[in-house]
């Protein structure tokens, strides 16, 4: 059968024309269209030879294009020997078959350029079976356009005799039987991960999300030490990884990061994307990490929370970051951006600058969802120690003078109050005032309960 991950389609190293059609209504100019597909091509290694822009109310709903701007697009071709022309609008299946057969050359779109940059970069097996299930997913109705593509490159039969029905059929069923044995490979995978990530429930995980490039494996790098592959490229990272991350004065917790967006995910990979970013949906804080000295900063932004949304993560409680003020040229700007997003954080991953401020953020906010608890119980009771080393962080232990009965203070998330129970002979005491449990710095005790 016709392999979509066949070697003819991989654009690498291929010289490209890039076409874009924009609406005129559009925040985007002209000028600055094809800005975020060049960033794209870069990354999966195209040779951009030519460019063509079409400011249209709606795209032609055959081609996309105008009439006389395919005929412009193709007589570009010749001249520069493109080998492809990519579109930064996703493409139906017939658009797409229209625009190929018109301009006798291979036509990639935004959906199946991301597909192939994510599947150059996927790295562990659940990233490499969520990439083929969404190729598979992609290229299934566009089977027959995709034969005329493998036709044309292996100059066999001749460019738009397309292969019989029943080749066609047997293509359909094959790749049927291995999307359904890749969905039963991917549950499989989830619900391992969902194991593991629940069973990390005691323990603070803090997940980096943000648009392509904004910065978060850098930010990583810079707050735990970690040693995160960093590229100038975009999807870089493809799969989740969780580092430690020692914050002052509270103590370790787990840093994870994600996945970049960006506008337009491709439908499928979204979906397929939603159990790796199962981190960031178990997270108990989002830090939405932003590359302040973009132009397109405040687009991106809303990018990231509408494909947050769309995979149905609440990300009201994302504490915004503002990267690289190193480089951002103008301040002014950055003055402006500050007071709209006014709890956000400004810091600079490679310089240092605004780190600490940073870390007092991630605790401040972290507190607000946990309380100290004091516990007086004797020295025996075994059920109340592994209750607390279950749910909680153990800050200090002190002993009574005749040692019979022991002192727990512990840090503990509220909504793990009701597993402690206490009995007769224990005394539990909660301090609710958001003080963060460095020891010794317990000072007021605003309310006293029993649990
Ligand atoms: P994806 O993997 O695509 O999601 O990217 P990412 O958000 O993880 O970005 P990454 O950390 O890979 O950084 C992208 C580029 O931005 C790299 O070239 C970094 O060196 C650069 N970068 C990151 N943070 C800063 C910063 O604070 N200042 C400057 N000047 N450059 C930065």
């Amino acid at each position: 059968m016709a392999d979509p991950k066949r070697e003819e389609l991989q654009v690498k190293a291929k010289r490209a024309i890039l076409v874009s059609v924009i609406s005129p209504s559009s925040h985007i100019n002209k000028e600055q269209a094809l800005d975020e597909l060049k960033g794209l091509v870069e990354t999966a290694g195209v040779k951009v030879v030519g460019t063509l822009v079409q400011s249209r109310e709606n795209p032609h709903p055959a081609t996309c294009l105008g009439k006389g701007k395919l005929a412009e697009l193709k007589s570009m071709v010749k001249p520069v020997d493109a080998e492809l022309i990519i579109f930064d609008n996703n493409l139906s299946p017939s658009q797409g078959r229209n625009i190929e057969e018109e301009t006798g050359t291979i036509i990639v779109d935004r959906s199946e350029l991301i597909l192939d940059i994510f599947a150059t970069h996927a790295k562990t097996y659940e990233a490499k079976l969520q990439v083929e299930l969404a190729q598979l997913l992609y290229f299934r109705p566009r089977l027959k356009r995709l034969w005329t593509h493998l036709e044309r490159i292996e100059g066999g039969v001749g460019a738009g005799r397309g292969p019989g029905e029943k080749q066609l059929e047997t293509d359909r069923r094959l790749l049927d039987k291995r999307v359904a044995e890749l969905k039963r490979k991917l549950s499989e995978v989830e619900k391992r991960r969902e194991r593991t990530v629940s069973n990390r429930f005691q323990q603070l995980t803090v997940s980096l999300v943000g648009y392509t490039n904004a910065g978060k494996s850098t930010l990583m790098n810079a707050l735990t030490g970690a040693d995160v592959y960093i590229a100038d490229q975009l999807f870089a990272t493809l799969d989740t990884r969780t580092r430690r991350w020692e914050l002052p004065h509270w103590g370790e917790i787990l840093l994870s990061d994600t996945v970049g967006f960006v506008r337009n995910l491709p439908h499928h990979l979204v979906a397929s994307f939603k159990s790796t970013l199962e981190e960031a949906r178990q997270a108990d804080l989002l830090l939405h990490v932003v590359d302040s000295s973009n132009p397109e900063v405040e687009h991106h932004i809303k990018t990231v929370n509408e494909v947050l949304e769309e995979i149905g993560i609440d990300y009201s409680n994302a504490l915004l970051v503002f990267n690289k003020s190193d480089k951002v040229e103008d301040r002014s700007k950055l003055d402006v951006l500050r007071l709209k997003y006014e709890n956000a954080i400004t810091v600079s991953a490679v310089s240092g600058e605004g780190l600490d401020r940073l870390s007092q953020a991630v605790i401040d906010r972290l507190a607000s969802g946990y309380v100290i608890v004091e516990i007086e119980t004797p020295v025996g009771n075994g059920k109340l120690l592994s209750q607390l080393e279950e749910h909680s962080l153990i800050l200090s232990r002190e002993y009574s003078s005749d040692d019979t009965r022991v002192t727990y203070r512990a840090r503990i998330a509220r909504r793990f109050l009701p597993v402690l129970k206490s009995s007769e002979d224990t005394e539990i005491r909660i301090h609710d005032d958001g003080d963060q449990g460095s020891p010794n710095q317990l000072q007021h005790e605003e309310s006293i309960h029993e649990v």
